[in-house]
């Protein structure tokens, strides 16, 4: 089964707007071929320009996060409706910066789940185990627990607005990456996890991308497992050359 390839660029609290648009000029002169879709999360502060400048091409940009609420008094916070109005069709949900550092806990993200599909956006749901649960070994307990307690009241159609990327949390910003074969282990577990509840039709169809210091150096390794669709990057997207590197390694 052909599953869509995903290379997503995750730049969390950095570039500011001048920046950001020399990374998109620069990108756009560089872009390889490659059968991957390809999207870069920016701060919201350039996702307008960003998008504007990416309009006719294979570059989609997307949002680093929603509030869960249509509308109201969230001071700091950005809705699913103003995202659609700057032409945003997808958010990343559940990052672990996300739940580490604003205390986002699954409940919360079920609510963010939903208010993301009935605003017809799609998400990369991001899941993935501290160090100490992977010296604990139960890294796949609890990934699945995430995913059941976030994702598991869904209906199958759902999962096609779906993509799930897993970062172990030892391996985001570290430098050090999950090996190719740790990785690929968990997103066996994680397909057979869907499977399970919904059925190896929606569990194959379901792309699985892998995020925690991908680098040009590791990428290929990482790329060749059967169950690894892609990667979300962090800090080798910042650079072009690097995240260009990425891309042709898929
Ligand atoms: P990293 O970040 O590539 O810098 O480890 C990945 C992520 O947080 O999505």
């Amino acid at each position: 089964m052909k599953r869509r390839k995903i290379i997503a660029a995750n730049w969390k609290m950095y570039k500011d707007l001048a920046e950001a648009n020399d990374f998109i000029t620069f990108l756009l002169e560089k872009l390889p071929d490659t059968n991957a879709e390809i999207a870069i999360a920016p701060s919201y502060i350039a996702l307008w320009h960003a998008f504007e400048a990416t309009r006719n091409y294979p570059v989609e940009i997307i949002a680093q996060n929603l509030h869960y609420a249509e509308q109201g008094a969230f001071t700091g916070e950005v809705s699913a409706t103003q995202l659609k109005s700057v032409g945003i069709q997808r958010v990343i949900l559940g990052h672990s910066e996300r739940r580490e550092y604003f205390g986002e806990s699954d409940a919360l993200l079920k609510k963010k789940v939903q208010t993301a599909l009935k605003n017809d956006l799609n998400i990369i749901f991001c899941v993935g185990e501290q160090l100490k649960d992977r010296k604990a070994g139960t890294q796949v307990e609890v990934v699945k627990s995430q995913l059941q307690n976030t994702l598991f009241h869904l209906n199958k159609n759902d999962w096609q607005h779906l993509v799930i990327a897993y970062e172990p949390v030892w391996a985001i910003g570290t430098g050090e990456t999950a090996s190719p074969q740790q990785a690929q282990e968990m997103h066996q577990h994680i397909r057979e996890t869907i499977t399970g509840t919904y059925g190896s039709d929606t569990a194959e169809k379901l792309s699985v991308i892998y995020g925690g210091s991908v680098k040009p150096e590791n990428a290929s390794a990482l790329f060749v497992q059967p169950d690894i669709d892609g990667a979300l990057v962090g800090g080798a997207s910042l650079e072009v050359d690097s995240f260009v590197e990425i891309i042709k390694s898929i």
